[in-house]
């Protein structure tokens, strides 16, 4: 094989269906499977290569013809991989059938299991993980998305036990050694890592509709944590059925909330699964942005259902055609059906924070990503093919307009039904009747975006006598003397004198703006570049801001690239500071809450220059205060909006972690009523009191916060968590961290104490400290387990110094240190750190 090839199957042998009968045994987490695949040959071969890792075939052979061949079995470790040779060369269809055994381990990938407490006895259930390359832990399979056939899965289980699938059951009959045999429907051709298994004893909530039922699974006794699920699932259901105008295919579709769970949730075709924290919540218990978060996730994986499990990519260079879409209907169908939550506007200032952030290294990758080894796919589930990709769809959609795009999506989604498509297969139905601004270039357009890495920004130079003359170059912090050609930019700019509209199709334009004296470009941030402006115009803006005469979005996304500007060395930060302080004083959603968090950021990033850290600290607490005024105080209004709800939390928090005495002391009264008189804490609020304890805190603090963690459940717990990593005593914070990586947190909880030491003014040397002492025991911890390492190398991007960055730069570099899937992290996080010497250097 050459570097350039994919490492495939190859398409010589199709599969085309699955008869598969697993024989669990739940107590020793092993068990056996049948199978048989039926599958179809393009020529005459006698040699058959399919998927498989850490199973034991026991007895394979291919029936062609009437006739039964045994094969021979050779496993190829390196590429999990097992090939099965027969005497006779076959050709057209024929029949595999197998014999293995397997087992149910603790990795949250394959066939895997999951603990939970009932009655104070610790019991499991089996469920199972296979995006993106998984599958082949559980069965022996042909694992490429691009493999569509159908199944039929039966589980041999004891009587007194749940089994679940894809679809619903069809029927369940008692052996004669006293279990039973539960079969399920047959599934319509999808994708293997679209599988679903469980096995266990569950809490159910049901839901008939014509044609449908919807069932919401959790572990026993967590059943009042479901009808929120209900709710959403119901209501995004019925939304993305009738934008897409295609009616869900299946019969039933399931929710099921899994103890231990590697990523945050997942699409597997009518059985979605997902942490509980993530896909299930209790009105009154749940806080605001959870509540959010997890009616976030439905919706994400409910859209899956079309963009993914209908319609999949044909390979995974294409993930961003499921993620993408996923991310973009969410926020579509919680717009939709919340317009009050206003989370068009929360998730435009999340993924465009988040997309620019990592698109912003010269590490970065294009939308569309070459994957050649299936070992690379867990490290592009990043920022890049969610986040950016999500932007890129909006900002295509704000171009051709809503409607066109729907019946592009639509005619895309029926044609290649039950099938695999490519990003050209998309642009080819986005295209023909595609109406409005000069449609006919969108695939360019679209084209360029998807396939080149990084983004713009675009220079305002003007007004100046009824001009404004563009300019683009590409965003990077750290410099870069790749030339990269320009963006055909759609540009949307509002001006005192009206509003225009053009595709900047070059590195520069000249626009026509007769009369206008201040010119803002990207009219409600859809588009996926950045800005900056002549110091007049800026001016002029900012005085809008003041009056509130520039939309928030637009507000919002003039702060943001100035701090940006700043960061790359093209202003100063005092600049970025007297912008705040002069113009940003009555900022409103969502431009308060980010300079509350820009703030907090640029503190922790020059703790150690005293004038500039004064002044951050100075700017945050007044603007903090400025926001729980705003917000209404600590208590909270019967039916207030969500942000400001969300608003007041993040105030009290940044009030309290840079040292404000009254907030200090509230929160301290608030956690020792708390932990004294069980009086309760507000659920929005308890996140900020914990913080802001543990900052303060000594032993007596650590010990009382652990003790709730023993006792507290799902949000609780990881808030707990979350809080242990803010002890500023560095024993306490050493003792935190040991914690959390230790037996009593779970695996998928793992990194919060990590993220939180990050941020963390004493945290970051001990922190690196800390991480590369442990790296061996937290490499073993998460050897099966996909990209959950990623956050343990991610977390030391807070680091300032060159001697730090040497360190780190040098321990990877040792052979017996690296994480294949941390690669592309770990380049992230050194030009993450160098942009952060070059900026404290820059601000002297
Ligand atoms: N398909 C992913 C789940 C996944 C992620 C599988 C990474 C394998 C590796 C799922 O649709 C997803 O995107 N889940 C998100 C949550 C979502 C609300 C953004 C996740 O797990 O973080
Ligand atoms: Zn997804």
């Amino acid at each position: 094989m050459t570097g350039q090839e994919r490492k495939t199957l190859g398409r010589g042998v199709i599969p085309t269906h699955y008869d598969l009968l697993f024989k669990p045994n739940p107590n020793r987490f092993r068990y056996e499977c049948t199978e048989r695949i039926e599958v179809s040959a393009s020529g005459p071969t006698n040699k058959i290569t399919l998927h498989s890792k850490g199973l034991k075939i026991t007895s394979a052979s291919i029936s062609w013809k009437g006739e039964v061949y045994p094969a021979i079995i050779k496993y190829r470790h390196a590429d999990e991989t097992v090939r099965l040779s027969i005497k006779k060369k076959i050709t057209g269809s024929a029949s595999m059938l197998l014999e293995f055994s397997g087992t149910n381990d603790d990795s949250m990938y394959g066939f895997y299991r999951s603990k939970y407490t009932s009655k104070n006895r610790t019991e499991y259930i089996l469920t199972s993980q296979f995006e993106p390359t998984s599958a082949r832990r559980a069965f022996v399979c042909f694992d490429e998305p691009a493999f569509k056939a159908s199944y039929d899965i039966s589980f041999a289980i004891d009587s007194n036990l749940t089994a679940l699938s894809n679809m619903p059951e069809v029927s369940s009959t008692r052996t004669k050694n006293g279990k039973k045999l539960v079969k399920f429907q047959t599934t319509p051709k999808m994708s293997s890592y679209l599988v679903y298994l469980g096995l266990g004893r569950y809490d159910m909530l049901f839901k008939r509709r014509p044609g449908r039922i919807y069932r919401v699974i959790t572990v026993p006794g967590k059943k009042d944590y479901a009808n929120m699920t209900m709710d959403f699932t119901v209501k995004f259901m019925s939304f993305l059925e009738s934008y897409f105008c295609i009616k869900y295919p299946l019969p039933k579709i399931d929710v099921i909330a899994i103890p231990d769970f590697a990523a945050g949730a997942m699409e597997n075709w009518g059985a979605i699964t997902g942490r509980e924290v993530q896909i299930t919540g209790k009105e009154g218990i749940t806080s605001v942005p959870v509540k959010r978060t997890v009616a976030t996730t439905i919706a994400h994986e409910l859209s899956h259902m079309w963009f993914g499990d209908l319609v999949t990519m044909s390979w995974w260079d294409g993930l961003w055609l499921n993620e993408s879409f996923a991310t973009f209907m969410a926020t579509k169908a919680l717009d939709a059906v919340y317009p009050g939550w206003k989370i068009g506007i929360e998730d435009k200032v999340g993924d465009m924070t988040g997309a620019f952030w990592a698109d912003q290294l010269n590490s970065t990758h294009p939308i569309n990503v070459t994957v050649r080894d299936p070992a690379d796919i867990d490290s592009i589930f990043d920022e890049i093919s969610y986040s950016k990709g999500g932007r890129v769809l909006a900002m295509m959609e704000d171009y051709i307009g809503k409607k066109a795009f729907a019946d592009g999506l639509h005619r895309y989604l029926s044609k290649y039904s039950y099938s695999n498509a490519t990003k050209d297969n998309l642009w080819g139905e986005l295209k023909p009747k595609s109406r409005g601004r000069d449609a006919s270039v969108l695939p360019q357009v679209v084209r360029f975006w998807v396939d080149e890495p990084g983004y713009p920004i675009v220079h305002a130079d003007g007004p100046r006598n009824g001009i404004v003359k563009l300019r683009q170059r590409r965003f990077t912090i750290i410099p870069t003397n790749r030339r990269s050609k320009a963006w055909p930019i759609p540009i949307r700019y509002t001006t005192d004198a009206g509003s225009g509209f053009v595709l900047m199709k070059y590195e520069t334009a000249t626009l026509k703006v007769p009369n206008a004296k201040f010119i803002k470009l990207n009219s409600g941030e859809s588009g996926f570049y950045r800005t900056s402006y002549s110091k007049e115009n800026l001016e002029a803006l900012g005085s809008l801001i003041r009056q509130k005469k520039l939309s928030p979005i637009d507000s919002w996304g003039v702060e943001r690239d100035l701090v940006a500007l700043a960061r790359t060395g093209t202003i100063k930060l005092d600049e970025v500071l007297d912008f705040i302080e002069e113009y940003c004083k009555n900022a409103e959603y969502p431009l308060n809450m980010a300079i509350v968090s820009h703030l907090d950021s640029l503190a922790l990033l020059f703790a150690h220059n005293k004038r500039l850290s004064a002044r951050i600290r100075g700017l945050s607490i007044e603007f903090a205060a400025r926001c729980l005024r705003a917000a209404g105080g600590w208590t909270e209004k019967k039916g207030e909006d969500n942000t400001t709800t969300m608003l007041r939390s993040l105030a009290i928090r940044s009030l309290g972690m840079n040292g404000d005495a009254k907030t200090i002391e509230k929160a301290g009264a608030l956690f020792r009523e708390y932990t004294e008189d069980r009086k309760e804490i507000n659920p929005n609020l308890r996140s900020a009191v914990y913080n802001i304890t543990a900052a303060q805190g000594n032993e007596a603090t650590f010990g009382k916060l652990l003790g709730l963690y023993e006792k507290a459940g799902g949000e609780q717990k990881i808030r707990i968590l979350g809080s242990l990593g803010s002890f500023r005593d560095p024993k306490l914070l050493l003792r935190a961290l040991d914690f959390s990586i230790g037996a009593k947190v779970r695996l998928q909880n793992r990194y919060a104490v990590v993220a939180s030491a990050a941020s963390n003014p004493t945290g970051r040397r001990l922190l690196l400290e800390w991480v590369l002492t442990n790296w061996k025991s937290i490499r073993e911890m998460y050897k099966e387990s996909g990209k959950s390492i990623l956050d343990f190398i991610g977390a030391l991007s807070v680091l300032d110094n060159r001697e730090d960055m040497e360190r780190v730069r040098k321990f990877f570099a040792k052979k017996q240190n690296r994480v294949r899937v941390g690669d592309r992290e770990l380049r992230n996080t050194l030009e993450t750190i160098e942009s952060n010497i070059v900026f404290i250097r820059n601000n002297v």
